[in-house]
Parts: C-alpha cells; structure tokens; sequence
C-alpha cells in the first residue's frame, strides 16, 4: 500500500447513539475458506468487506470457485468439496492479511496442485516457520524465503499423516492451518494450545457438520469427512468495536451502544480489561446467532483506574492492545503488560509502534521485551505514524478524544484492511476526524 491517507482527528468531544460495526474479520475468512470447500451453496451475511477478507475470496475465486457478491455483505459459494478446488494460474495474493496466507498454507498442503502465496511488504517480513515447521511434520512440502517468511510456495500432491502437535505460542492461525490441514490428513490431527485462542474455526467446521473433537486445549479432527454448505450471520467485530468501546470508556459524557457484537469467549479480553480499569461497560440482549454468541455493548465515559493486565487475559485481547494502550494512557496511575511479545509480530511491530506514538503525544510509556509500562497523564498534540498497521492507526484516532490539541496520524490506507468506512462511522459517532489522500 503506497498512499500516504493521513488521519487528521481535532481534539475533544465524545461517542454517543446506536451504531454497528463492521463484520467480523476471523469469521469472514472462514466463512470463505470453509464454504469454498463444502458441498452445496452457503449463503454469508454480515460479510466484512474488508482487503483481508476480499483477498481470501478472491484466492478461491481463483480455484475455480464460483462466489457471487460481496453485496451489503451478503457473499453465496458454490462450494466444489474438499477436492474441487483447481490450480490458480498464478501466484495468489494475499495482501496484508496473515489470517489468509496461514490458514491457506495449511488448505493447500492437502490439495493436488502446487499454490504460490504472496503478499504485501508487512506480510512478506512475518513469521511463518510456526506452520510451515508443523506442516513439514505432517509430510506437507512448503518452500519459504530463507528466513522463514513468504513468499509460501506449498507444493501439491503430498500425502498428509495426522499429528499431536502443542503449539509453543497461543496461535489461533496455526491451530486453524494445522486443523484445516487435518481435514485431508490420513487419521486424527491434534491442535494443543497454551493458552485459549479464538475458536472460530472448531466452531465453524461444526457448523458445517464436520465433527471436532474438543477437551481442554486440544481440539483434534479426523480427515476424509465432509461439509455441508449452510448459512452463515457474521457478527460485529469486537476488534473493531474495540476502537469505539475504548473511545466511549475515555470520553466524558459518552454512551454508545454496539449493536450485535460478537462476544465469543475466547475474544472477550478487552471487556474483562476495560471492566477491570473502571469502565462502565454492560451486555445487553446476548443471545447466538449461528453458534456465535453476541451481545449489544453499551458504555458510558468514566475515569479509568491503571492496571497490571493478567496475562491470561492476553491471547484474549490480542488484537485490542493498540485501543487499551490508549486507554491506559487516560487512566489514572501505571498500566503494566507482560506476556505479549506476539505483538511485535502483527502488521507492525505493535509494541514499539504504540510506545513511539505515545511518547510523541507526552506520555510516559515504556516498552519491554513483552509488553509495556504506561504511566497515565494529559494527552498532547502531534503527528504520529501508524507504519501501515490498521490498528495503530484507529488506535489513535480515539487518543484524541482525550488530546488537548490535534493528533495527525500517518499512512492509515490500512484502515480498509479491516474498517472500511472507518472514518464515517467514527464521525456519525461523534469523534472529529478527517481524511486526507
Ligand atoms: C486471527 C488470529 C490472531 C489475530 C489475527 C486473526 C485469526 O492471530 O491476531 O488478527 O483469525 O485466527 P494469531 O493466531 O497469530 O495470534
């Protein structure tokens, strides 16, 4: 992404009325990937029409995969099965999306053709040794730059064994390749986690009538089954609601309502955080659509109170530490992450890039190895640089409720890898932001 779109967000105000966020962006890729390989139609409503999400529809319309829309977010496949899809005849791109070029590298591993997968420069500098290594020990040929990262090209027509593999980070992406790998694997493939990570693939594959075996952190399928094409209501994006949950929290006199947000228990970390700061925050209406659960969140402003965030909270929150360093920042007192060096890992280093833009804006906050020590305080104004990474950039839109001067913000064009219209709906809610090309 060359353009340089500059936030610009005046200083002040706060979030009120009713508003829904985009889909959810883990469940959009799957609802993809997993109808592609189904037999018979799904029909997905609530589809986030994000970059993320249109580069995985587009690697399977490219594997012959016939897929109308997206329209107002409702997308129908014609599922081909799991051994319908054909060879692209070219190398896939994947764009920013690390969801995308993971999950796929495990799909692909059990098709009959080779796929080269690419991406752009954030995801060409990411780590992914963490499922090539396991796919190797599945019998998968995955060939990847020197230093582990892509271009992947995953060479077709190997046969899969099932494995007992523990995964040494809390992944969701790698439990997914492994899981979905597992599907064209000759007997039982079995995911252990560390630490609960979202869930939406097991979940998901049930939905579509493919059984997974869960007890405790190890969730194991059988290959050789098959699924059956259905219907699929994404919810809100509780990362994306994240932005506005942090930005109502912050801003006195705020009381917003996220309509129909996922609340999914391996994703909820940001509520049980902010209700640990103080926030005012409730659930109302929960209720499950599609075995996803979801809630309308309403929170009102009040004075936050600084945190030691318990890590087992964080692969729950793992998205949402962009948004929660901000609102450590108007807490009151010191805010201290640890056990989260993933997040040196996402679409920028997140870590560095949040205590950078931080300290510009006058705040104490010190990043560590593993997370970072942020002192409370008054906001300031200035110009800060989101390094191509959706999060940062929305992130510090909302600093600026908070801000006693403007907060200028660099290279947000990644905002429509998860929030198109990110802007518009930030505005409706009350926040002063403008754009600029
Ligand atoms: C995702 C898993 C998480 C998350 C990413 C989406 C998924 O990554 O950060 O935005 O859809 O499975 P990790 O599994 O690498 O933590």
């Amino acid at each position: 992404m060359s353009e340089n779109i500059i936030f610009k967000a005046a200083p002040g105000g706060k979030l009120t009325g009713d508003i829904r966020v985009p889909g959810d962006k883990s469940i959009s890729h799957r609802s993809i990937m997993l109808g592609s390989i189904a037999e018979g139609t799904t029909e997905v409503t609530g589809f986030l029409e994000g970059e993320d999400n249109l580069a995985t529809l587009n690697a399977f319309r490219a594997m012959g995969v016939k897929i109308d829309g997206p329209v107002n977010g409702q997308v129908t496949i014609q599922g081909v099965g799991l051994h319908g899809l054909q060879a692209p005849s070219e190398p896939v791109y994947l764009g920013n999306s690390g969801t995308s070029i993971r999950l796929l590298a495990g799909l692909m591993a059990g098709q009959a053709f080779d796929v080269e997968m690419i991406g752009d420069h954030s995801l060409s500098t990411r780590p992914m040794k963490r499922v090539t290594d396991p796919l190797a020990s599945m019998g998968a040929k995955v060939d990847s730059s020197a230093d582990g990262s892509p271009p992947l090209k995953v060479n077709g027509g190997s046969r899969l064994q099932g494995i007992n593999y523990t995964m040494p980070m809390a992944s969701a992406q790698v439990k997914s390749c492994l899981l979905l790998a597992g599907l064209y694997a000759d007997g039982k493939t079995c995911v252990t986690e560390p630490a609960p990570t979202r869930d939406h693939t097991e979940r998901m594959l049930e939905g579509f009538g493919y059984s997974v075996e869960r007890e405790g952190s190890t969730a194991c399928v059988v290959g050789g089954g098959k699924l059956t094409g259905r219907k699929i209501d994404v919810p809100a994006d509780i990362s994306s609601a994240t932005f506005f949950m942090v930005g109502a929290a912050i801003a006195k006199g705020s009381d917003l309502l996220l309509e129909h947000v996922g609340i999914n228990p391996t994703r909820v970390g940001v509520i049980n955080i902010l209700r640990l700061m103080g926030a005012d925050l409730s659930l109302n209406n929960e209720r499950e659509v599609g075995g996803e659960p979801v809630a309308d969140i309403r929170v009102r402003g009040s004075q936050l109170q600084g945190i030691r965030i318990p890590e087992e909270q964080v692969p729950l929150a793992i998205d949402e530490f962009p948004a929660l360093f901000v609102a450590a920042a108007c807490a009151t007192g010191e805010t201290v992450l640890t056990g989260a060096e993933e997040l040196r890992v996402k679409e920028s280093d997140r870590i560095q890039a949040m205590a950078d833009g931080l300290q510009v804006l006058g705040i104490d906050a010190r990043p560590t190895a593993d997370g970072m020590v942020i002192q409370g305080g008054q906001l300031q104004t200035g110009t800060v640089e989101s390094h191509g990474d959706h999060r940062i950039a929305m992130a510090f839109a909302m600093a600026a409720l908070r801000a006693s001067g403007p907060i200028t913000i660099h290279n947000c064009a990644n905002v429509n890898t998860s929030f198109p219209d990110f802007v518009t709906l930030a505005q409706t809610a009350g926040l002063n932001i403008s754009q600029k090309d």
